[in-house]
């Protein structure tokens, strides 16, 4: 049984036993999927352990206040869920996650959406197309660090200019008109391609069923972390955020209670540790 906790580290073992150890306002940031509504069904296999556990069965309320502890003031937690339909009833488990969260202390700072092309029709093909995801930004008071992403094309940019214009009295003030960049902040709705070729840039993540894509891991980083900051992912499947965090240059840790997964999420971090060495020896290089 370990005591401490280290970073930069997977363990491999349910996420309430890794908080159990961690200080309180710990956290500068926490980027998780958990195992939703059954919607797959995961094998546990912890080192030397074959757990009872399974699938949606994991312990919300507990992993919820266990994050809202360890999470420092200002830090925040991006929680990406969706929910089943069964007769075409959603469970509605997603709202009721976000409302308990906030009950936990949380701030509801954004409710943003993940969106990715279509699924499946849900409910014999009554319904639209399925095609997105929720991503609860939950902060621990005001959020300490946000750093917008500007990459939103503005159609009508142009630059600033000064003019004039006639008052009723037919005097002319000097006005100024602000200017728009040629990119704004985004939406908070983010699109990404998935699948093969697209959710990750190594093969080895395609054999978890149920990733998120690179890209979505290393915009929520870069929004509400800085350099160095420390980033957990409770429910880390095949290490995807491990993989971004070293990249931008954070620390990280991770829970998964699947061995095999965890061994995925290893060769990752290998490759992520690898990038970054060859980067800098470029940049050394120079
Ligand atoms: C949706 S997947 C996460 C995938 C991950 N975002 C990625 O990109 O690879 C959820 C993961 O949570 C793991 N899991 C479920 N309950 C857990 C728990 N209590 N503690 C740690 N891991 C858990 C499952 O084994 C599964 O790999």
């Amino acid at each position: 049984m370990r005591n401490q906790i280290e970073k930069n580290i997977i363990y491999n073992e349910c996420c309430l036993q890794t908080m159990s150890r961690m200080p309180n306002n710990f956290l500068d940031l926490t980027i998780t999927s958990p195992p939703y509504d059954d919607l797959r069904t995961y094998n546990n296999h912890i080192r030397g352990i074959k757990s009872e556990f399974n699938g949606f069965s994991f312990q919300f309320e507990k992993i919820a206040k266990e994050l809202y502890r360890v999470t420092k003031e200002g830090g925040v937690v991006i929680w990406i869920v969706s929910d089943a339909t069964t007769s075409g009833n959603e469970t509605g488990n997603s709202f009721r996650q976000a409302l308990f969260f906030k009950e936990c202390g949380f701030n509801l700072f954004d409710t943003m959406i993940y969106s990715k092309p279509p699924r499946g029709a849900v409910g014999n093909n009554t319904t639209y197309w399925q095609s997105f995801e929720y991503m609860f930004v939950l902060s621990k008071g005001r959020p300490k660090t946000i750093n917008l992403i500007t990459d939103r094309e503005n159609k009508e940019s142009r630059k600033g200019d000064n003019g004039t214009k006639r008052l009723q009295n037919g005097e002319l003030l000097n006005v100024s008109r602000g200017g728009y960049g040629e990119f704004g902040r985004r939406t908070n709705i983010w699109e990404y391609n998935v699948g093969k070729g697209h959710s990750a840039s190594d093969e080895y993540a395609y054999q978890h069923p149920a990733i998120f894509p690179e890209k979505l891991a290393r915009d929520h980083i870069e929004s509400w972390s800085n350099q160095g900051d420390l980033v957990y992912d409770p429910m880390i499947g095949s290490g995807t955020v491990a993989k971004m965090a070293i990249i931008e240059n954070r620390n990280f840790i991770g829970s998964e209670i699947n061995l095999d997964y965890c061994q995925i999420a290893e060769k990752r971090i290998s490759i992520a540790n690898l990038l970054k060495e060859i980067e800098e020896y470029a940049a050394e290089a120079i």
